[in-house]
């Protein structure tokens, strides 16, 4: 049987428009602007409209992603959604978004694997077309974490932003598109980074309420060792998956947590800055979102061109990661 290459044939993203800046924050809780720029790279974040939930985010961002790759959202096989702030345990935010967009066809669900879940959604949502099941696949990451922090905590609320980003996958020319992934997890210590209330474990009452545990509770120093160590084996695994050696890559979009990871992480790749995507300094950490936003605004700033062999890499809650590698299959300057 032919094996079937998988690329990215569209990706769009939306940011919702209002700011919250850190001299904004720092009314709110005891930070400055100067402590959050150095200790995470953050100048601001978007924060959602009260009005706007997840699937409004993860819509806008799904409908440029087929825009660009000029596809009907009838056409599409399979929508998959990667959050942690769903707009409800369920129905699906994936299947919001099938109905509002008029998807008529799609099969559609969610995934949780909280920051790493866009990555996990590619490869996944990869897997349906390379497998022969599906031929349009939509993945979507959308977040609103804004509604689940907790305001008074300084040392998680000034991290953290919405937005949404989303890619349609399809089939591509041979050899180009993805050409592995690496996905991980250590539930071990899933306890360092947690929403404790909400769940089956602990249900909300009036208590769970007063004691915010609906907001994520974090162990800083635990995440930022975790993501320092992970990020670069996890990209190792899978650029050696496909053959490749950190010389043969050309662009490496992280996750986009704190500066300080990624410069921290890119150091033990001996990966040179200019070959790696940052934009937090805009919108902090939108969780499963900072990927595709990342991904959208490079090929946009036309820093990705066909043939480039690029790096996807994030770290996230559970704990887990995720990477993949690709080569990019794309040849015009708008993606
Ligand atoms: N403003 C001012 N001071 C602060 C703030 C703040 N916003 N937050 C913490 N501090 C204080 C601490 O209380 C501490 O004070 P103390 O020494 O009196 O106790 C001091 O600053 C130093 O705190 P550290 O925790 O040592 O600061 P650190 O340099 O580790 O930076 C940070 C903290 C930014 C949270 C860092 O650890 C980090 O980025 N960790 C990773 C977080 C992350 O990426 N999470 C997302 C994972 S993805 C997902 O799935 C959701």
């Amino acid at each position: 049987m032919k094996k079937i290459f998988v690329g990215i044939s569209g990706i769009g993203s939306y940011l919702p428009e209002k700011i919250l800046t850190n001299d904004e924050l720092s009314k709110m809780v005891d930070t400055s602007n100067e402590w959050i720029v150095e200790r995470t790279g953050i100048e601001q974040r978007r924060i959602a409209e009260e009005s706007q939930a997840t699937s409004d985010l993860a819509i806008e961002a799904g409908i440029r992603a087929l825009e660009n790759a000029s596809v009907t959202p009838e056409e599409i096989d399979l929508i998959i959604v990667a959050s942690s702030t769903p707009d409800y345990i369920f129905p699906s935010t994936a299947c919001i978004v099938q109905h509002k967009i008029n998807a008529t066809k799609a099969a559609a669900f969610d995934m949780n694997v909280a920051c790493s879940g866009f990555v996990y959604a590619m490869a996944t949502g990869a897997n349906f077309i390379s497998s022969g099941v599906y031929k349009k696949v939509l993945v979507i990451g959308a977040e609103v974490f804004s509604r689940i922090m907790n305001w008074e905590d300084r040392n998680t609320c000034v991290l953290f932003g919405d937005g949404a980003g989303a890619v349609v996958l399809e089939e591509c020319d041979q050899d180009f598109g993805i050409l592995s992934y690496d996905l991980g997890s250590d539930g071990e210590n899933g306890d360092v980074l947690i929403v404790p209330a909400g769940g089956s474990r602990t249900p909300a009452s009036a208590n769970t309420v007063n004691d915010k545990l609906h907001s994520v509770q974090m162990d800083g120093k635990a995440v930022f060792k975790f993501a320092v160590k992970t990020m670069g084996k996890s990209t190792i695994k899978a650029l050696d998956k496909a053959g490749l050696k950190i010389e043969d890559l050309d662009f490496l979009v992280p996750h986009q947590a704190n500066t300080r990871i990624i410069d921290s992480s890119m150091k033990k790749l001996n990966l040179s800055k200019e070959k790696v995507y940052t934009n937090l300094n805009k919108y902090g950490n939108t969780s499963s979102a900072s990927v595709p936003i990342a991904l959208d605004e490079a090929v946009k700033e036309g820093r990705i061109k066909k043939g480039d062999n690029i790096a996807l890499v994030a770290f996230g809650a559970g704990l887990s990661w995720a990477s993949i590698v690709m080569k990019w299959n794309r040849g015009d300057t708008n993606g």
